[in-house]
């Protein structure tokens, strides 16, 4: 069993809150610890990878980057939550549509993650694995988006190794059995913490449709990343009691 500092988080158990939010860029996280959270700490910085902890309103909240794609988020979820307590994971990200119901700037709640990984082949599972978000927090999460009158989706996402995939024909397969977009880490979050015993979920906001071309403005990203991030702390604050 490893144990504290990592090589990659130089931090002891308890500078971690219960939940910790991820999202991808690591500056990202610290403009969510400035902007959103009161007495934030810096916890972590190795690799420049910003990990904080503060109080998002009666909530001790930690904000932590994961880096892209499914090593990256595999190997710190693996740490938060097998080295240093933590029970709650929610990934904050963007994705791309592949469902012409599912609009830019539209919440998407990933219920379960399919891949085109090889993550699963580690626990030598004797048939495949349906990686899914945690139902409690799935559910206090989708009350939240509901409560601000966001647009959401709650369904089946792509995580895929790929952002330039070679095969042209792929995303219309996914989108044949429904997938609602692609993003890149949330079937190895989900894996680790089925493996751990612990919650993960992930929220997405889409910032590029994949069937019809259309994009986001910066204006527009920042007002659906509002709206995530009002989600993902009252879904932390209501965690907290949990
Ligand atoms: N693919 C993978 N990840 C993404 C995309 C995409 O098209 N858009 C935003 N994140």
């Amino acid at each position: 069993m490893a144990s504290y500092p990592t090589p990659h988080i130089d931090a002891a158990p308890g500078d971690f809150a219960k939940t910790v939010l991820m999202p991808g860029d690591p500056l990202r996280a610290k403009f969510i610890a400035e902007t959103y959270l009161t007495d934030a700490k810096l916890v972590n910085n190795v690799r420049g990878i910003h990990g904080y902890t503060g109080m998002y309103k009666d909530t001790r909240v930690s904000v932590m980057a994961s880096g892209m794609g499914m090593p990256s988020i595999g190997i710190y979820s693996w740490e938060l939550y097998n080295i240093f307590g933590v029970e709650n994971i929610m990934r904050i990200g963007s994705a791309g549509s592949l469902s012409e119901k599912v609009r830019v700037r539209d919440l998407v709640f990933g219920m379960a993650a399919s891949t085109n990984s090889n993550y699963a082949s580690q626990f030598g599972l004797p048939g495949t694995l349906a990686p899914t978000a945690d139902y409690d927090m799935l559910k206090t999460a989708v009350a939240q988006a509901k409560a601000i009158g966001a647009r959401y989706h709650v369904g089946n996402i792509l995580s895929s190794d790929t952002f330039y995939d070679d095969d042209p024909a792929a995303n219309s397969k996914w989108q044949k059995m429904g997938v609602l977009c692609i993003e890149m880490e949330a079937a190895a979050l989900y894996m680790n913490a089925a493996r751990a015993g612990k919650r993960a979920l992930a929220l997405l906001t889409i910032s590029d449709h994949l069937v019809t071309g259309e994009a986001t403005t910066a204006a527009e990203r920042q007002t659906s990343f509002t709206q995530m991030m009002e989600v993902a702390l009252e879904t932390a604050r209501a965690l907290g009691h949990i």
